[in-house]
């Protein structure tokens, strides 16, 4: 039993986000000042995450990756962590994560059997970091080493690339990679919401930065195991990949495999788009679990085709953090 939507793709994946807080604010993800947040008896329970968890799992969904807001703001993260990993049909129980909390959890992780960990890092500069996200470095370069010390391999880096803010540091970032042995991801700026950093002001064309790196560095075809839609290339002569995320410059919808649930239960069926499915009321009111089924296949055949972040980037979806990317 796989689910597949009505562009013929079979959806394996699910993007889970545990709560909309976070204790950064990149500019680009939450605005400063935002308070509009979801109320605590909204959020789903561990007992609801599970069981829309497990019936995914019985759909043919295989992959699951906690996301948040900031995921590990969440109470107990490693607890709902074991309880997923444990469902019939996950093979695949990955994190996004800013890492500022991760040296605190990265042992009860691993034991909770989350097996891959992407973190967010803008910058190698303090003060430049703080300026994007608000937050302090160290903190995450501690949560990085934590990780790795956990036994976490690979462990991703996610850049979101911006012009006139952090562009100016992806050979860095490149050095810093090879030298602890981490994966870097370059990301595009998707326009989410009126953010505080403007996408289409900063926004950089990863062709040029491959180009660009291609004067420094012999890249060559690589691979890497993840669900995701980076493309990835090697280093000669190093043991580091680099993923290319361009959702703008090449997007990647035809392969889209994945759907996404906030922590109020809403089901949303693209990242650029507003199609969704309330699951709470459902969850609250008593449904059997095959009239909840019926819900996740009914909303499968709501997917769109793809976002429209190109023609239409003032169109309002949602704010990132709602979702996690
Ligand atoms: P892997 O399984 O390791 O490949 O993870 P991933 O790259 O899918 O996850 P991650 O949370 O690290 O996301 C990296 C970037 O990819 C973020 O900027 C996400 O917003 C973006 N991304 C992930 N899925 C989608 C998608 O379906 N559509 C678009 N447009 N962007 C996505
Ligand atoms: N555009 C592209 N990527 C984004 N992320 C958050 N907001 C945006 C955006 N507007 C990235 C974060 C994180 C990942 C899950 O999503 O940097 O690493
Ligand atoms: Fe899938 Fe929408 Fe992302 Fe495209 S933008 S890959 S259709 S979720």
């Amino acid at each position: 039993m796989q689910l597949v939507d009505p562009f013929n793709r079979p959806i394996e994946y699910v993007r889970l986000s545990v709560t909309d807080r976070c204790d950064l604010r990149c500019g680009y993800c939450m605005p400063k000042g935002f308070h509009d947040f979801e109320e605590p008896e909204d959020w789903l329970t561990f007992d609801e995450i599970e069981r829309v968890m497990a019936a995914f799992g019985r759909l043919g969904v295989t992959r699951i990756r906690l996301t948040g807001g900031e995921p590990l703001v969440r109470k107990d993260l490693p607890r709902l962590a074991a309880r997923l990993s444990a469902l019939p049909g996950i093979e695949d129980l990955s994190l996004s994560t800013n890492a500022t909390r991760l040296a605190k959890h990265a042992k009860a992780l691993e034991s909770a059997g989350i097996s891959r960990i992407n973190v967010s890092l803008d910058s190698l500069r303090a003060n430049r970091f703080r300026d994007i996200t608000q937050g302090k470095l160290e903190k995450v370069l501690n949560g990085l080493m934590a990780a790795r010390d956990a036994g976490f391999h690979p462990i991703k880096i996610n850049m979101v690339v911006m012009a006139d803010v952090n562009d100016d540091e992806v050979e860095d970032m490149v050095n810093f990679c090879i030298e602890h042995d981490f994966t870097l991801r370059f990301i595009e700026t998707m326009p989410m919401g009126e953010t505080g950093l403007s996408a289409s002001q900063h926004y950089v064309d990863l062709q040029t930065v491959r180009k660009r790196l291609e004067q420094r560095f012999e890249l060559v075809p690589g691979v890497m195991p993840g669900g995701g839609p980076a493309r990835y290339v090697r280093v000669a002569g190093t043991e580091l990949r680099i993923g290319f995320i361009t959702p703008i410059s090449q997007h990647f919808c035809e392969t889209c495999n994945r759907v996404r649930l906030s922590v109020d239960g809403t089901l949303y069926l693209c990242l650029g788009q507003n199609d969704k499915v309330e699951l709470r009321p459902l969850l609250r009111g008593g449904a059997s679990d095959s009239e909840l089924e019926d819900t996740l296949r009914h909303a499968i055949t709501l997917k769109p085709e793809r976002h429209e972040f190109r023609d239409k980037p003032e169109q309002v979806v949602r704010f990132m953090s709602m979702t996690g990317g």
